[in-house]
């Protein structure tokens, strides 16, 4: 948890960015009521990292879409958001859930101001 990955690719050098950096946005379309494989492959090589980041306290927000706009399908996705950022030790913005957001042109205008508002704010 607080050493070097044994893989050996680019993966390693998104790290290195990761534990100089003050802000992290995670950002997925919801599949299957969950994160995308594509982020949580991201997330899971924390893991030889760990101490590191936590020792960072990172400012993170994060965006899921996903067409539906039941608070149901969304509540396990809300869970591991909530559950990371407390384990990771991450200091959360914001986040921003594009409910009803299936395709580009479905996206409601209020997830895109609230998404310009926490780019503007940023110090
Ligand atoms: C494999 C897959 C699984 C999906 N699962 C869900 C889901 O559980 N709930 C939902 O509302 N939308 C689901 N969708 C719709 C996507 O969340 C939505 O269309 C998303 O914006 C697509 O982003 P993408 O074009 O980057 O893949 C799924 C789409 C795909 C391709």
């Amino acid at each position: 948890m607080n050493g070097t990955c044994i893989q050996k690719d680019p993966m390693n050098d998104l790290i290195q960015d990761i534990l100089s950096t003050d802000y992290l946005v995670l950002v997925s379309p919801m599949y299957y009521f969950g994160l995308s494989a594509q982020l949580k492959a991201v997330i899971d090589r924390f893991y030889s990292h760990t101490s590191k980041i936590t020792n960072r306290h990172l400012k993170v927000i994060y965006i899921v879409a996903a067409m539906s706009d039941d608070d149901r399908d969304w509540a396990a996705i809300e869970k591991h958001l909530d559950t990371l950022t407390d384990y990771m030790q991450f200091n959360e913005v914001d986040r921003i859930m594009a409910k009803g957001a299936g395709e580009v042109y479905m996206i409601d205008k209020k997830y895109l101001e609230k998404a310009y508002k926490i780019g503007a704010e940023l110090k």
